[in-house]
C-alpha cells in the first residue's frame, strides 16, 4: 500500500526535498542545517488550515485511534503507529517493524508533588518500552524507513539506549546493524542489550561526541542508513507520546512538560506532536516545554542562560550516562522549541540527579539517572516561580530503573557520590537521603539475629 505523503524541510534555511534526495548525513549541502519531515498540515506549509477540508479531521481521527486499540493487527496494537495517519513516511507500510511499542503509563506521583507543593504531578513512563527507554518511540519510525528504502546496514552512535531500541529492531527486520558507544561510559544493562540482539557492538576510546564524528565520517563512505536523531524519522515517532498524553488526559491540555536534555532531539519531536496536534484542532492551546540538562552536560543551559546566545560545546561529565553529551547536534530545534512555547532551561546537579531518583523510585516507579533528572528540574522551576502550584505538570520519564542498577546499588550503599559530594547537600536534603537509602542488609542465619534487626529498623523508621 502506498501511503508516502511527506517532504523533508530545512529547520536552518528552509529548502524543501522530497524525502528519498536526502544525503547520508542528514544535513542540508547548503547550510548544513537538520531537517524536520512535513506534510500538507505542518505549520508554514500553506495548506495548513485546520478547515481543509483535505486534512485529516480532528474527530474522526480520535474516533480511528481509539477503535484501533481492539484490533488485533500488529501496526495497530503499537502506540506509535496507532497514529499513523499523522506520520505517512512509508512508500508500503508492509515494511514497518514493530515491538508494540508506545502505549506506556501515565504515573501519578502524590509524594513527589507534595514534597514540593504542586497540587498534580504525572509521569509519562517510557522507560515502559520494549526495549525500556523512549528510544523505540523514534526507533520504529526511522528503522522501517532503513527497510522501506533497501538499506541492508544501519548504524548509530549511542550513550545506550538508541544503541538497544535500534539493535532490537534491526535483529527484527532482519536488517544488520552497528553501534559505536563510548567506551566505559556506558550502562551495563544497555551494553548488554545490544549484544543480546545481535549488533555489531564497537566501543571507541573516546566520548560520545567523538563517536558521532567517527560515524558521520562512515556513513559518506559507506551504503549504511543513519540512525541518530539527526535523523528526522526517529521525531515523527517520537512525537507519537504527545498524542497519548492527550489521549490518556482525556483531551485536556496539560500546563508543562518536563523532558531531560542530552542531544536535544526528543525535546523538539514532543513539541511538534503538540503543535500539530494544535493545526489539525486536535487541541486549543499547546503546552509549555522545559528541558533539564546535567551540570556536567549543560551546553543548552549555557546557551539560555548567556544573553548572547551563542553555543558553545562543553566536555560533558555527569553520573547520568545517558546524557552525557557536550556537543548536542539538535541543540537548535531544542531551542526553538523552547521559545516557541514558552518553557525554560535549567541545570541539576549530580547530588540533585541522585536524590529525585531515589524519590521516584520510592513512590513504586523508578527510572534511570537520565530519567530523574526531570523531577530535580521541577523543584528548581517550582522555586524559581517557572512551575505554579496549581499547573498540571507531566515529568517524562524516558529510561527503565534497570537500564543503569549498579547507579542505584551504589546510591543506596552510599558509595555513588563523593566525601566532597556530600558535604555541599544542605541539612534538609540529606534527612531526605537518610530516609530514602535502603542499603542491603547481611545478616547470619538466624531468626533472633534477623527479629533483632528488623526491631531496630523499626525504631530507626520512626525516627525519620
Ligand atoms: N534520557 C535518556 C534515558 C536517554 O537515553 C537520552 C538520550 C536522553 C534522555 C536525552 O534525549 O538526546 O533527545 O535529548 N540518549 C541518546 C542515546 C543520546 O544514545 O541513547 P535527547
Amino acid at each position: 500500500m502506498k501511503v508516502a505523503t511527506h517532504h523533508l524541510r530545512c529547520t536552518e534555511c528552509g529548502a524543501v526535498i522530497t524525502g528519498s534526495a536526502v544525503n547520508s548525513i542528514f544535513r542540508c549541502p547548503d547550510c548544513n542545517g537538520l531537517y524536520d519531515v512535513i506534510y500538507p498540515w505542518s505549520p508554514g506549509t500553506g495548506s495548513s488550515d485546520a478547515n481543509n477540508s483535505n486534512l485529516p479531521n480532528a474527530s474522526a481521527l480520535r474516533w480511528l485511534w481509539q477503535e484501533r486499540r481492539t484490533s488485533t493487527l500488529p501496526l495497530d496494537q503499537s502506540g506509535v503507529w496507532r497514529f499513523r495517519d499523522l506520520f505517512p513516511i512509508l512508500e508500503n507500510l508492509d515494511n514497518a517493524v514493530t515491538l508494540r511499542e508506545g502505549n506506556t503509563p501515565l504515573y501519578d506521583l502524590p509524594r513527589c508533588a507534595k514534597a514540593i507543593g504542586l497540587n498534580w504531578l504525572t509521569a509519562k513512563h517510557q522507560g515502559m518500552n520494549p526495549t525500556g527507554s523512549f528510544k523505540d518511540t523514534g526507533m520504529t519510525a526511522a528503522l522501517s524507513v532503513a527497510a522501506d528504502r533497501g538499506f541492508e546496514w544501519v548504524a548509530c552512535a549511542s550513550t545506550g539506549n538508541t544503541s538497544a531500541a535500534m539493535a532490537a529492531y534491526a535483529a527484527r527486520a532482519g536488517l544488520r546493524s552497528i553501534v559505536f558507544i563510548p567506551e566505559g561510559k556506558i550502562a551495563w544493562g544497555k551494553l548488554s542489550q545490544s549484544m543480546d540482539y545481535g549488533a555489531l557492538t564497537i566501543q571507541l576510546k573516546t566520548d560520545f561526541d567523538g563517536c558521532v564524528r567517527i560515524l558521520t565520517d562512515l556513513v559518506t563512505r559507506f551504503p549504511i542508513y543513519l540512525l541518530n536523531s539527526v535523523n528526522p524519522y526517529r521525531l515523527e515517532g517520537q512525537k507519537t507520546p504527545a498524542f497519548e498524553i492527550l489521549e490518556q488526559l482525556d483531551w485536556q491540555v496539560p500546563d508543562h512538560i518536563i523532558v531531560p536534555g542530552g542531544n536535544l532531539a526528543n525535546s523538539s519531536a514532543l513539541g511538534k506532536g503538540f503543535i500539530e496536534m494544535q493545526r489539525l484542532g486536535l487541541i486549543q492551546r499547546l503546552p509549555k516545554i522545559s528541558i533539564i540538562q546535567a551540570e556536567g552536560a549543560n551546553p543548552l543551559y549555557r546557551w539560555f542562560m548567556d544573553s548572547n546566545r551563542i553555543m558553545r560545546p562543553v566536555t560533558a561529565d555527569t553520573r547520568a550516562t545517558a546524557i552525557r553529551i557536550g556537543n548536542p547536534a539538535s541543540w537548535r530545534k531544542a531551542a526553538n522549541i523552547i521559545d516557541r512555547l514558552g518553557g525554560w532551561c535549567e541545570q541539576v546537579s549530580e547530588q540533585e540527579i541522585a536524590l529525585a531518583k531515589a524519590q521516584i523510585g520510592a513512590e513504586g516507579v523508578g527510572c534511570e539517572p537520565a530519567s530523574a533528572v526531570t523531577f530535580a528540574g521541577l523543584k528548581k522551576l517550582v522555586a524559581l516561580g517557572k512551575v505554579a502550584p496549581e499547573e498540571r505538570v507531566v515529568l517524562i520519564l524516558t529510561g527503565h530503573t534497570l537500564k543503569d542498577s549498579q547507579y542505584t546499588i551504589d546510591y543506596h550503599r552510599g558509595e555513588l557520590l563523593t566525601e566532597a559530594e556530600n558535604a555541599q547537600i544542605s541539612a534538609s536534603d540529606q534527612a531526605l537521603h537518610t530516609a530514602l537509602r535502603k542499603p542491603p542488609i547481611v545478616l547470619e542465619p538466624d531468626s533472633d539475629v534477623v527479629l533483632h534487626a528488623l526491631e531496630s529498623h523499626m525504631k530507626l523508621a520512626q525516627t525519620v
